[in-house]
């Protein structure tokens, strides 16, 4: 037991499919461990999904859940059909689980791999961007989803991603957007990025664009170490990663929040192989020593993952990782649980022992800074369909109807400008954004909520059907929305 440590209690869920087999396989080895916890099982998944919890979690599991600071889950069956909401998402967004921290190495030539050297871990942004889950559709033609990226969420997740590197002695911190694009969204994380990263100078750090960053991780993946990247960049990285280090069935992962953090493994409940004792219990056994490291106990991690390691390097392989000729030993998950008890207190020859000494993280985010916002304009999206959609028409019947202090600046449809001078070639949706601006023209001008009302009020009134509008602000004397492309 790790000698200074009190027993930290862990909520368990024993998962569906294969999950059962596994948390046995794991517990056996935290047990022969003496690791310093004690477990509180709860029941969520698919029984609870069919009992009529709608994100298969009941009440008296939430309560659980929230009272204790770590929980090591075991893969959990999404039942096919609607209505059913991810039990992840749902529990992430509860509580607050804003870092998602996906470790991904190769174990080649144990366990075989394209990119021997690789050895880097993604932290991925758990609540924003795109995943805040707010879609319309607006007209018959066209959808949309908001993207959401904060500074307090970005600053949260870039500083956790710095103290990660520290703790776990990282050298190089990589964040990856799409800014030269998405210059207000992706451009706030890779500016906090950019402050943060200064406060450790300790710690190396760039920057790359998300596309070429993306296809460098799938070439060259050893030349990465800590990767910090928005909610949807990350969910796509995380599978390229641990798909092309070959090691999908033995990644864990951890998804971090300021009370509770959570661990699991990366792959689903495989109903395809459950109760025949044939899973790979690796990815969860790996999560439960990253929880054993966030709770402090990192001793108890290390003997357990040195084990674990060598137990690979002995060509012991359930038969997801086994192959013949590099493997001496097919088992199944029990019999490799039982491997790795036995070799607990020895360390591996050729793979590199761990030795991890942290005892948690904590990040504090500093209040916003104070800034001065001016209500300068606004954009007006309309539904308009009529029939040969020329955009000289609507910019002209807009004009008539524009009531002062407005002029109407640009219509865009898609973000390409069509009046005024569009270009006939440029193909219209029926969602136009139409963008007024004071008719004074001048960079000092501010308009009223009231006028705003008095514009929609006239759009109305001529016959317009406006489907939103987003107000135009100057924030700290900088013009703060995007300019239309042709603008
Ligand atoms: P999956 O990861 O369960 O299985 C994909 C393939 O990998 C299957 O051939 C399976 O046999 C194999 N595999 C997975 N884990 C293995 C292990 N430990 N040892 C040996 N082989 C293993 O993904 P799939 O089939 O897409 O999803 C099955 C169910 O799992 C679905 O209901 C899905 O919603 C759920 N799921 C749950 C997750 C979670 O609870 N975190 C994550 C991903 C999927």
């Amino acid at each position: 037991m790790s000698t200074t440590m009190e027993a930290v209690s862990v909520t368990l869920a024993r998962g569906d499919g294969i999950g059962p087999e596994i948390t046995e396989a794991v517990l056996r080895v935290l047990d022969a461990a003496d690791a310093p916890v004690r477990f509180e099982p709860i029941e969520i998944g698919e029984a609870m999904y069919r009992a009529g919890h709608t994100s298969g979690i009941p009440p008296e599991a939430w309560e659980t859940i929230r009272r204790n600071p770590v929980f090591l889950k075991a893969p959990i069956t999404t039942p096919l059909g609607g209505g059913y909401k991810s039990l992840n998402v749902t529990i992430r967004k509860t509580l607050n689980l804003y870092a998602n921290v996906r470790p991904t190495k190769s174990y080649a030539p144990f366990v075989a791999s394209a990119h021997p050297g690789m050895d880097l871990v993604i932290v991925r942004e758990n609540e924003e961007d795109l995943y805040a889950g707010i879609e319309h559709q607006q007209t018959a033609e066209v959808t949309q989803v908001l993207k959401l990226i904060t500074r307090p969420g970005s600053e949260r997740i870039v500083r956790y991603a710095f103290e990660y590197a520290r703790a776990y002695g990282r050298r190089t911190v990589t964040c990856m957007t799409k800014n030269n694009i998405m210059k207000l969204t992706d451009g706030l994380f890779h500016r906090v990025f950019t402050e943060i990263a200064e406060e450790y100078p300790d710690i190396e750090s760039n920057h790359q664009i998300i596309d070429i960053g993306a296809a460098r991780l799938a070439a060259q993946p050893e030349i990465f170490d800590v990767i910090v990247t928005p909610n949807l960049y990350g969910d796509i990285l995380s599978d390229i990663a641990s798909q092309i280090a070959g090691s999908v069935g033995i990644a864990g992962s951890a998804n971090v929040g300021p009370g509770v953090a959570m661990f699991e493994a990366v792959h689903g409940s495989a109903p395809d192989i459950a109760g025949k004792d044939i899973a790979n219990p690796s990815g969860m056994l790996v999560a439960a020593t990253q929880l054993l490291v966030h709770v402090g106990a990192a001793d108890v991690a290390n003997r357990i993952k040195n084990a674990w390691l060598t137990t690979l390097e002995d060509g012991i392989h359930t038969p997801d990782i086994h192959r013949e000729g590099l493997s001496a030993k097919r088992v199944g998950c029990q019999e490799f649980a039982d491997a790795v008890v036995e070799r607990l207190g020895r360390a591996p020859r050729q793979l590199r022992p761990v030795s991890y000494q942290t005892t948690g993280i904590s990040v504090d985010v500093a209040p916003s800074p104070t800034s001065t916002k001016e209500l300068v304009g606004v954009d007006v999206f309309l539904d308009w369909s009529d029939a040969d959609r020329n955009p000289e028409s609507l910019g002209e019947g807009l004009e008539q109807a524009c009531p002062a202090p407005w002029k109407l600046k640009m219509v865009t449809n898609r973000g390409v400008k069509v009046y005024p001078d569009g270009a006939p070639e440029t193909f219209c949706t029926d969602h136009w954004r139409c963008r007024f601006l004071p008719a004074d023209g001048s960079v000092e001008a501010s308009v009223s909520g009231g006028d705003i009302v008095d514009l929609l009020r006239a759009l109305l009134d001529a016959g317009f059907d406006t489907i939103k509008t987003e107000n135009l602000y100057r924030i700290d004397g900088q013009a703060a929305y995007s300019l239309g492309q042709g603008e």
